[in-house]
């Protein structure tokens, strides 16, 4: 036996975060044919962030995040101010307490003019919170478009009224503007709680032309109980939601991981890559389900990984990822010790079929 493979610690390798994501359905982006009113936007001090608290009436620096929010009164003409029970606020987000909401017109949009212009990437993210602010207690369904394109059904039935929903696209407009729209489509009056917009680096999550709509992006290994990390752990504000599941082996560390070279334009915030899950012996697989929306997208995936476990001199985990046990993502890949690792999938993209599974292997 090759003495070199022999000394490599064939144990369970563990995954840091994935991140799915799926290219909007109906094709390229292109100009629409809209009315733009938007006037700039103050700059605040997250350069390449645009932060719009959509119905608050002064603009302010949220506490949780640092993040400097703008009031959205000079940004738009239409639709109504309301603010959602201030006994059932307290303990939500400034953001969230107020929204825009729109009784009137079918289509209903803000306009978006980051500083760095067009053909740049750009994380949008729209976040809704209905907190029962008409007192119909009944969530509204209703469409979101970037630009003339749809972007996602925003579907509040039988959610909680009190939690909010966001939805993320990537972006590389073709204008120096960029159009987000409500649309009402006969199940309720849209609104709208936040819209935010943060620069991304151009290398990453490469869009061909087209918009990736998030799915999802998880915190692997890191209790479901604790909070989701995003801006100022994260400079470009993704949100890491925390996952673990019981038949996992958490693993952390409090050392620093880092990549040597400072060159992973990934960015991934080091408190999110000290947290790792792992299986109980290297025969089994750490598998994760998802189930694409739709089977005529296609998906990209994101995997980072990091060894955070100090092994033997010599031993060095190693792994390789495969789709449904049909298809390997990847050639086999070696971890060193706290340094970061990224795998893209998008070349073919993964199509869309129920009920699929990723496993990491030894
Ligand atoms: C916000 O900024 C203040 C002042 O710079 C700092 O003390 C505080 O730790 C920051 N909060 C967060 C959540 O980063
Ligand atoms: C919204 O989602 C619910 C399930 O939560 C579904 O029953 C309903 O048909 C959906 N509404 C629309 C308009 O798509
Ligand atoms: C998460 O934390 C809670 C409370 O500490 C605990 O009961 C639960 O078992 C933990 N979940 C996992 C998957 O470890
Ligand atoms: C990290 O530090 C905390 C606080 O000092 C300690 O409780 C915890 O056990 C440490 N975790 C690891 C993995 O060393
Ligand atoms: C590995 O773990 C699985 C599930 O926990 C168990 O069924 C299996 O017997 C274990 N294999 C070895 C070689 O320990
Ligand atoms: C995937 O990779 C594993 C490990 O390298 C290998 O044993 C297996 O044959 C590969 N499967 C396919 C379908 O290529």
């Amino acid at each position: 036996m090759d003495s070199d493979l022999y000394s490599i610690l064939v144990q369970k390798a563990w995954f840091v975060v994935i991140l799915v994501i799926a290219i909007l359905g109906n094709g390229e982006l292109v100009r629409g044919d809209i009315e733009h009113a938007g006037r700039k936007l103050a700059v605040d001090n997250n350069p390449g962030f645009i932060s719009i608290d959509c119905g608050s009436d002064e603009d302010y620096i949220d506490m949780g995040t640092n993040i400097s929010y703008v009031s959205d009164k000079e940004l738009i003409d239409t639709g109504i101010v309301r603010a959602i029970s201030p006994d059932l606020s307290e303990n939500l987000p400034q953001f969230a307490k107020n929204l825009r909401s729109f009784p009137l017109g079918t289509r209903n949009c803000y306009t978006l003019r980051p500083e760095q212009g067009k053909n740049n990437n750009y994380l949008i993210r729209a976040t809704f919170l209905y907190g029962n602010y008409d007192g119909e207690n009944r969530q509204p369904v209703f469409d979101l478009h970037l630009g003339v394109n749809a972007w996602k059904t925003v579907n509040l039935t039988n959610t909680d009224a009190f939690r909010y929903y966001y939805e993320d696209i990537i972006h590389v407009p073709l204008t120096d503007y960029i159009d987000v729209c409500l649309i009402n489509t006969g199940h309720g009056v849209p609104f709208i709680s936040s819209l935010e917009l943060r620069l991304l680096d151009n290398s990453i999550y490469q869009t061909q032309g087209r918009a990736l709509v998030k799915i999802w992006g998880y915190d692997v290994g890191r209790n479901d109980s604790e909070n989701a990390f995003r801006y100022p752990y994260d400079v470009y504000d993704r949100i890491w939601s925390p996952l673990l599941f019981n038949i996992w082996i958490p693993v952390a560390t409090n050392s620093t991981v880092y990549s040597p070279s400072n060159d992973n334009p990934y960015k991934l915030p080091d408190v999110v890559l000290r947290t790792a899950a792992k299986t109980q012996n290297a025969t089994t697989p750490l598998s994760v389900y998802w189930s694409p929306p739709d089977s005529l997208s296609k998906y990209y995936a994101y995997f980072h990984f990091a060894e955070i476990e100090k092994l033997k001199a010599g031993q060095q985990r190693e792994l390789t990822i495969n789709l449904n046990n049909e298809r390997n993502l990847t050639e086999s890949v070696k971890l060193d010790y706290l340094n970061p690792r990224t795998i893209v999938q998008n070349d073919p993209p993964i199509s869309g079929k129920q009920d699929s599974l990723f496993n990491i292997c030894s």
